[in-house]
């Protein structure tokens, strides 16, 4: 391989710049999607595989020929197009403790990703978060490492299990399977106050017993690539993080796949007013990155990486490290033996078997935080017979809100404009004897309550959705209407509060006026999962994978601190059991 072929392998750009002369004439050897630039949300698989099929085909066309893969953050399932089916964030698996349905959900993510002609998923997030303030603590199963360790399952689900005489090498096994990424190394979900891609100043116990755990994990279940984080780590940015990267990652833990850099993450190694790019390139390339995601201004940094290798200020040794690393992948994965896709498993996005597995993880992924005023009066699981239910709350009717960010756009939507899947409304509706009325109104106001007799309420409140530094928060307040609904209704009737979060919210002054109180974090697009266990068909099982705070001037509060004084503290969970015939006295 010549350089330019070599520098192009390590080159990853959007796909809104990949046309086939492009991809020729710099040797591209990777693309992405990034939060919601793709072919076309609304679009048959079949038109996805065509769309990646072109951009293949300008590969195939060069000298060389070596096939570029593509990828996407496929975080909670295949969260780019309307059809798929939308798993609850890593917030709520965390709650279920269950790496084999994490496997499972990897496993049908994969089908979902490949169904579209996609071999590569920007996941597991396998950060440990250490302060909720961050906006990407719903993308981390907990603040518990060994959670987040036993998660990882989420690999051999995405990637196919490793072959015991491959362990720790690149794996991904054929066609219905896709190429994985942790991310972000290493530290991410430690940035002081939960600032995103802020510093992360830890003791070095705290970094190998807290965070470095999953990744020791994810290299030994042949995690193909690793994605560095924008944070630095005790004052080095980790994209130029030379002992980390390639002293630990490479060396110690004998990664063998490739160190993918952030979106655009190498530009901010350096920052206004002393921004200086060049050195940015060099300084990651030398730290270990291999591929540089680079969505925009590939032509200058293919330039300078180029005068860099001429220059002799980057050895060749490293670039044909970082292109060993990338072909290995490729090779690991048959892109050679197939590069193009097929429409094979078009009828595996948003199929009736993966939405049944998504609702299995909604039902356990559940925490039941309250259940009743005093002892002996259990208000869950509600009857499914009764004479008249008010649902209320800005998140009882909008799947948007249910599935939170990184869902077709990266913020995510707000309304019910995805075309599959079920409102916790819709399936509270769907679920209720005929004969219970249903009554719907999202901001009720005493006048409503007044004038109406209701058995029963059950209020859907939370945030909205949000990604990455959008969602950081200093304050962690119950967003409005939420606390005016809560009041509202909750002073007149009996009241079940479910809160939909990326995060546990400052509520513990709601918390006496409610009945029965149900975090159900971002589950996603099946909301008939918390139907099935709010009334009975099964019974509450979900622990705490986060301590829940009373106030943010506690935080950063995980188990075990010294000064834990949590509103409900990590791995607690009422418990309930299947019940079908209770009725409301109304
Ligand atoms: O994979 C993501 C990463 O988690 C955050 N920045 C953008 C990347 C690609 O979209």
């Amino acid at each position: 391989m010549n350089l330019a072929e070599k520098i192009g392998q390590m080159t990853q750009i959007e796909r809104v710049n990949a046309s086939r002369e492009v991809m020729k004439k710099y040797f591209v050897g990777s693309v992405l999607s990034g939060g919601g630039s793709v072919p076309s949300k609304q679009a048959l698989p079949q038109k996805w595989v065509r769309a990646m099929n072109k951009i293949m085909k300008g590969s195939l066309s060069t000298r060389l020929g070596i096939p570029m893969i593509y990828g996407v953050d496929a975080v909670h399932g295949h969260n780019n197009v309307y059809k798929a089916t939308i798993f609850p964030h890593n917030v709520g698996l965390g709650a279920t403790r269950d790496p084999n349905l994490v496997k499972r959900i990897g496993a049908a993510t994969a089908l979902e990703v490949r169904a579209t002609g996609i071999p590569y998923a920007f996941a597991p997030c396998t950060a440990v978060c250490r302060d909720p303030r961050w906006g990407r603590c719903y993308e981390s199963y907990s603040e518990d490492y060994k959670i987040v360790q036993m998660m990882t399952e989420l690999i051999p689900g995405l990637q196919g299990d490793v072959p015991s005489k491959l362990k720790g090498t690149p794996f991904v096994a054929g066609k219905t399977k896709v190429a994985a990424c942790a991310k972000h190394y290493v530290g991410d979900g430690g940035t002081v106050r939960g600032i995103n891609e802020n510093h992360t100043i830890v003791s070095s116990e705290d970094l190998y017993s807290i965070h470095m755990p999953a990744y020791l994990d994810s290299v030994a279940k042949g995690v193909s690539t690793v994605m560095a984080s924008y944070s630095s780590l005790n004052g080095v940015k980790m994209h130029a993080n030379y002992p980390m990267l390639t002293g630990y990652l490479k060396n110690k833990l004998g990664f063998r796949g490739f160190i993918i850099s952030d979106w655009q993450g190498i530009d901010r190694i350096t920052y206004p007013p002393h921004s200086n790019y060049t050195y940015s390139v060099q300084a990651s390339i030398l730290a270990s990155v291999d591929m540089v995601m680079v969505p925009y201004n590939y032509t200058e940094f293919i330039g300078i990486l180029t005068d860099l290798v001429n220059k002799k200020v980057i050895p060749m040794s490293r670039i044909d490290d970082a292109v060993t690393r990338i072909l290995r992948v490729k090779f690991s994965m048959g892109l050679f033996e197939n590069p193009l896709a097929d429409n094979s498993l078009a009828d595996k996005l948003g199929c009736q078997e993966h939405r049944e597995l998504a609702r299995e993880a909604v039902r356990k992924s559940l925490v039941l935080l309250k259940n009743g005023k005093s002892a002996g009066e259990l208000l869950l699981p509600l009857p499914k017979k009764a004479a008249k239910i008010l649902v209320a709350g800005t998140h009882a009717d909008n799947l948007g809100y249910q599935c939170g960010g990184w869902t077709i756009a990266w913020q995510g939507l707000s309304g019910n404009n995805l075309t599959a899947g079920t409102t916790i409304l819709k399936a509270i509706k769907e679920t209720v004897d005929p004969t219970t009325k249903v009554v719907f109104k999202e901001h009720p106001d005493s006048g409503f309550i007044k004038s109406n007799h209701f058995s029963c309420a059950i209020v859907v409140v939370g945030e909205p959705p949000y990604a990455e530094t959008m969602g950081d928060n200093t304050n962690l307040t119950l967003p409005d209407p939420g606390p005016a609904v809560i009041k509202n209704v909750c002073r007149s009737i009996k009241c079940v509060v479910i809160i939909v979060s990326g995060r546990p919210l400052v509520i513990e002054k709601y918390v006496p006026k409610m009945d029965a109180l149900i975090a159900a974090w971002l589950p996603g697009s099946e909301g008939q999962g918390v139907a099935d266990v709010l009334f009975g068909d099964y019974g509450f099982s979900g622990k705490l994978a986060r301590t829940w705070l009373k106030r943010v001037d506690q935080l950063p509060m995980n188990v075990g601190d010294s000064h834990y004084d949590p509103l409900f503290p990590f791995g607690f969970g009422l418990e309930t059991k299947p019940s079908h015939d209770k009725r409301i006295e109304s």
